[in-house]
């Protein structure tokens, strides 16, 4: 697409956000009052900085959807507001600390022929065993818990982490996304889970997510981002625990 293309683009996504909010409102006959309170709890959201939170909840799955009418590859799955752009080059071990089990993560990067593709940076980052990322937390620095690492001439790569644990989506369960989660049902806990973001020149970016197999939460997601094959078991090898993953990457657009 053209810059050209993209900024016509612009008006009409704004113009038909604007009039799907507007066919709300006059589907519920919304009086004044509601849309003062509706007003007034963006406001919150604004004020607490949870704006990101709210959009990446309910939001960034659907733009992840929209990606997948396209792909012929491995899913791509919500990024998050943890992704730091500057994590460390790392060989075969991430750094972790605490109370943590150790994870041996382990990957085949493909193209959609089957063949191995060689020198994938691979982004990988996830929570400790308090369900904190390092960067967003004082307890420990961020080349903890995350780190960058490249696919060898046979398109693997395989560095020893560790278990992340579940987290909230927010700390606090009663401020203005909390309430929209439990106005709406839900609940706020997400599953555990690995990030991951593979880039190379010549083939499409994929960010995505890896959750484990008998995990809690894995049915009831806030972000509605677990899918079947996002869902791994977990192996073990001389007493360590072993995450196989199998990427295919499509080619650039
Ligand atoms: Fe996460």
């Amino acid at each position: 697409m053209t810059d050209q293309e993209k900024s016509q683009r612009t008006p009409l996504i704004v113009g038909d956000i604007i009039d799907a909010i507007r066919g709300v409102l006059r589907k519920h006959d919304v009086t004044f009052e509601e849309y003062r309170a509706g007003f007034m709890h963006l406001m919150q959201l604004a004020d607490a900085h949870e704006v990101p939170l709210l959009l990446d909840c309910y939001l960034n799955q659907t733009i992840c959807d929209i990606e997948m009418k396209t792909r012929q590859g491995s899913r791509s799955n919500v990024e998050g507001p943890y992704f730091l752009e500057d994590a460390p080059m790392v060989t075969d071990t991430i750094k972790v600390r605490g109370d943590t089990k150790p994870l041996l993560i382990r990957c085949r990067v493909k193209d959609l022929q089957g063949q191995p593709i060689p020198d994938v940076i691979t982004d990988i980052w996830f929570a400790d065993s308090n369900g904190d990322y390092s960067g967003y937390s004082e307890d420990f620095p961020k080349e903890y818990f995350r780190g960058k690492t490249t696919t060898d001439s046979d398109g693997l790569y395989a560095v020893m982490g560790s278990i992340p644990k579940e987290y909230p989506m927010t700390s606090n369960e009663h401020g203005p996304t909390g309430t929209i989660i439990e106005l709406l049902g839900g609940q706020g806990m997400r599953p555990q889970h690995i990030h991951f973001k593979y880039l190379k020149e010549g083939y499409a970016p994929l960010t995505t997510q890896t959750y484990f197999s008998g995990g809690a939460y894995l049915k009831e997601d806030p972000v509605g981002a677990v899918f079947d094959d996002l869902i791994h078991e977990l192996k073990e090898e001389d007493g360590v625990a072993v995450l196989d993953l199998n990427i295919v990457l499509d080619p650039a657009a």
